[in-house]
Order: structure tokens, then C-alpha cells, then sequence
């Protein structure tokens, strides 16, 4: 079997990764929350992949830099209008080898889960502190962790099926690790077609004693990008940490 690495699931996934989520979630609201916090200074992205999010950030005139473990997501931003001007650095966003001040570094779409190891989120939100700018902030935009949904530690859902194509998502959940292993299949009359992910997921008091080891503070938490209440309710969160100024 293939070793899973911070570069794999990039490279599995660049030659459709818009074509999947090209157009998810809110995009307008996105962009104009991170434009606000990077208020005129200068934005990283942590997993910055083909440029969803940076893209129309940098075209509100807002200087985006990038990090990502995959070179061919990277190849695709670099191919879009304005992506090369985009400067990127290929490498694990753990270490955060980009030299700062930001005003702003955010991490959105679950990538802060990529992180394979408790050890290495906690790593990771200590670089991001020490690239940020006295006052700068570090958005996180990720899911609520909801493991009702595994059954013996495991989940298959039908995703669709249709006439030229049948989407299952097949899930292995280690509770111990708070990992979960997924792998999207999409079965055509062509082929299969394999994306895994794999996620070391945390729920958002123990991000925030993360950013607190870190140095940082909790300054907002939000439901989506259209700043909604967070409630027990919320699928996702979007939360703000700011470093002491
Ligand atoms: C779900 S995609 C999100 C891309 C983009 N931020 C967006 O919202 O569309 C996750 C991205 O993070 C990158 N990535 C995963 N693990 C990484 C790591 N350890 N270091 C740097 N990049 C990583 C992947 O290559 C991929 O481009």
C-alpha cells in the first residue's frame, strides 16, 4: 500500500479538486472576513492548494502568501490568472518555513487536520505565533467533530448514485488517536477513482488550549463566515486567535 504523507493527498486529488469543490461553501463571505482581519497587511495560507481562497482574497488587492506539502496544487494555482504572482512555498505547514510578519495567517476547508498528530498541530500553532505580527491573528475554519455518526469505529455512506456514477465515502475512526482515514471512491463505467484522506481531528477547546500553549488568544468564534452565533448546534466553526500586541 502507498505511504500516506502531508504531499499525498494533494497530489491524489489536483487534476479534479476544483472541479469537486471549486465552488463549495461561501466563498464571498470568506474572502471578505480574511480581507477584513489581514486589514491591509500581509496574509498566509496554510495548504493554500490550487488558490479557491486566495485567489479572489489577492484580487481584493490583499498580499497573499502560501504554504502546501503538494506540488501539483500548487502547479494548478500557478496556472489560473494571477496565481503566479502568488508566492508559495512547497513544504509542510507544520514548520511554517515562510519568513514573517503577517497580519493574518489562516487555515480553512478541515486542513488544519491534516496534521497527522496532536504534536504536530500544537508545533504548527507555535510557528504560526511566531510568524505573526504583534496584534496579528490566526482564523481556523474546520468541522465540529461529530463521531456519533461511526459505528464500530467505522462509517460507509452512499454519496450518490447515479447512471454514470456511484460516490461512496469509506471511513475507518480511531478513537484513541481522534483519526479518522477516509477514502472517497467514485466508480465509473471508466474506472475507480481513489482520494484518502486522513485527518487527526480536535474539537474546538482543545484548539484553543493549543493557541493558548502558543501564546495566542481566543478572540472570536463564529458558526460560518456570515459571523452566525456558534451554538452546540454547529456543524463547523470559524475562530480567531490573536496574538498579545
Ligand atoms: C482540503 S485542501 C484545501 C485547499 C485550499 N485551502 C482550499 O480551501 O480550497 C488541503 C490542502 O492542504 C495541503 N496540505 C495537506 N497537508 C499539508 C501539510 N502538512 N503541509 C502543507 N500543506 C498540506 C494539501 O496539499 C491541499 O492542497
Amino acid at each position: 500500500m502507498t505511504e500516506y504523507g502531508p504531499e499525498t493527498y494533494g497530489e491524489r486529488v489536483a487534476d479534479v479538486y476544483d472541479t469537486w469543490y471549486g465552488d463549495l461553501g461561501d466563498a464571498g463571505a470568506e474572502v471578505a472576513v480574511l480581507a477584513e482581519l489581514a486589514a491591509g497587511g500581509r496574509a498566509l495560507e496554510l495548504g493554500i492548494g490550487t488558490g479557491r481562497v486566495a485567489l479572489p482574497l489577492a484580487a481584493r488587492g490583499v498580499e497573499v502568501h502560501g504554504i502546501d506539502a503538494s506540488a501539483a496544487m500548487v502547479e494548478r494555482l500557478r496556472a489560473k490568472p494571477g496565481g503566479g504572482a502568488i508566492p508559495v512555498t512547497i513544504g509542510d505547514m507544520t514548520e511554517v518555513g515562510v519568513e514573517g510578519p503577517f497580519r493574518l495567517v489562516f487555515v480553512v476547508f478541515n486542513t488544519f487536520f491534516m496534521l497527522p498528530s496532536q504534536e504536530a498541530q500544537v508545533r504548527c500553532m507555535a510557528n504560526v505565533a511566531s510568524v505573526l505580527e504583534p496584534g496579528g491573528r490566526f482564523l481556523l475554519h474546520a468541522f465540529v467533530p461529530d463521531v456519533s455518526r461511526f459505528r464500530d469505529d467505522q462509517e460507509l455512506t452512499v454519496r450518490s448514485v447515479g447512471v454514470d456514477e456511484v460516490r461512496l465515502d469509506a471511513s475507518r475512526y480511531d478513537p484513541h488517536l481522534q483519526r479518522v482515514d477516509s477514502t472517497q471512491i467514485r466508480i465509473t463505467e471508466a474506472g475507480t477513482r481513489l482520494v484518502h484522506t486522513r485527518l487527526r481531528f480536535a474539537y474546538p477547546p482543545e484548539l484553543d488550549l493549543m493557541a493558548r500553549l502558543a501564546g495566542l488568544e481566543p478572540e472570536s468564534r463564529w458558526g460560518s463566515f456570515r459571523r452566525e452565533p456558534f451554538t452546540a448546534d454547529s456543524a463547523f466553526h470559524v475562530t480567531v486567535y490573536r496574538k498579545p500586541a
